[in-house]
């Protein structure tokens, strides 16, 4: 059985932790924070839902790299959130700093992990993590495309009264509000969704999922947690069962769509070496084009990242 260790726990990480002690999959689970108090809490509060719920899976809550050692998987959550009037990329300079000193620590216990980046902004983020690691693009990656595409088809079944289960999804581009829903790959238990509903509603669908994060946290006055937990959750269930699923996730080009040396949300197939292949969709000129976009917002992020010479 193997061993997953979630850093941060905060709304986000708690949550990763906790949908996946449901599923069952891993003997144990380590939630670190540097509020250690808080992820003990946590983890034992997790752990004492076990008999009711029915799973064994441990958690472990620590502020002690020392506990993650020989971890198969890490999911890094570490940072601030949004608060109502900022971007995913006003975080950048506080969140680098933290993402690169958690990625060095987990990697003076851990030989070779997988890591999943949560923490925002996501595209870079990965890149700090991925640069800080030292590993093989294929075992460093974000989280972003499945909790966008959920939401995207949530708004999808509401309009179309049906279970969001039908709906197919995919969806591109940098975590932001530059990012590119898809729909002529939209599919609602296989009949194309432009057969389902006219396109003025699905534009206002598609430009709700772009701010979809927004409007939550100008609700919450805070970011989301439920989505986004389960997301990472789905992504680290695919990798330990070697499902070989494929999800929108934040991943290293190298000349696929014509970028090259960024991390960008594709279509990747998850298996058990993490990507084990990027899809590579025939994107027409205008989802290029917004792909393109897409992934020059992200290289101005980039830009940011590597002067602040981190
Ligand atoms: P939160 O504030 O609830 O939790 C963050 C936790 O990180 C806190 O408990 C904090 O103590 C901890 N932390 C800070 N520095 C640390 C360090 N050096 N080592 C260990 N732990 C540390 O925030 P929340 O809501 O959980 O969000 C976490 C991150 O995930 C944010 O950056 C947020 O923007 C991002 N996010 C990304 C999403 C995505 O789709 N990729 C979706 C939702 C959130
Ligand atoms: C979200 O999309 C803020 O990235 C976070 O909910």
């Amino acid at each position: 059985m193997s061993k997953v260790t979630v850093v941060g726990a905060g709304n986000v990480g708690a949550t990763v932790a906790n949908v996946l002690a449901h599923k069952d999959l891993v003997k144990e689970v380590v939630l670190l924070d540097i509020k250690g108090d808080l992820a003990r809490g946590k983890a034992l509060d997790s752990w004492q839902q076990a008999s009711i719920d029915y799973y064994s899976t441990y958690l472990k809550g620590t502020d002690d790299y020392k506990d993650t050692a020989n971890s198969d998987i890490v999911v890094i959550t570490a940072g601030i959130p949004r608060k109502p009037g900022m971007s995913r990329d006003d975080l950048i300079s506080t969140n680098a700093k933290i993402v690169t000193a958690v990625t060095k620590s987990i990697m003076e216990h851990s030989k070779n992990p997988i890591i999943i980046v949560v923490s925002n902004p996501l595209d870079v983020m990965t890149y700090a993590a991925y640069k800080a690691s030292g590993l093989d693009a294929s075992r460093v990656f974000g989280m972003a495309g499945i909790l966008d595409t959920a939401r995207y088809r949530a708004f999808l079944a509401t309009a179309l009264d049906v279970s969001p289960k039908d709906i197919q999804a995919v969806l591109m581009g940098g975590h932001g509000d530059t990012m590119v829903p898809l729909p002529r790959y939209t599919t609602v238990a296989g009949i194309p969704v432009t057969e389902l509903i006219d396109e003025k509603d699905l534009d206002a669908i598609v430009d709700r999922t772009k701010v979809g994060g927004g409007e939550l946290v100008k609700l919450m006055g805070t970011s989301a947690w439920y989505a986004p937990g389960a997301a990472a959750a789905q992504m680290v269930e695919a990798i330990l069962k070697n499902e070989n699923r494929i999800f929108p996730c934040c991943a290293m080009l190298n000349g696929q769509y014509g970028v090259k040396g960024l991390f960008l949300g594709v279509p990747v197939k998850l298996g058990k070496a993490g990507i084990e292949q990027i899809i590579e969709l025939k994107l027409n000129k205008e989802e290029m084009h917004l792909l393109e976009e897409s992934a020059g917002h992200v290289r101005s992020v980039m830009d940011v990242f590597k002067n602040m010479d981190i």
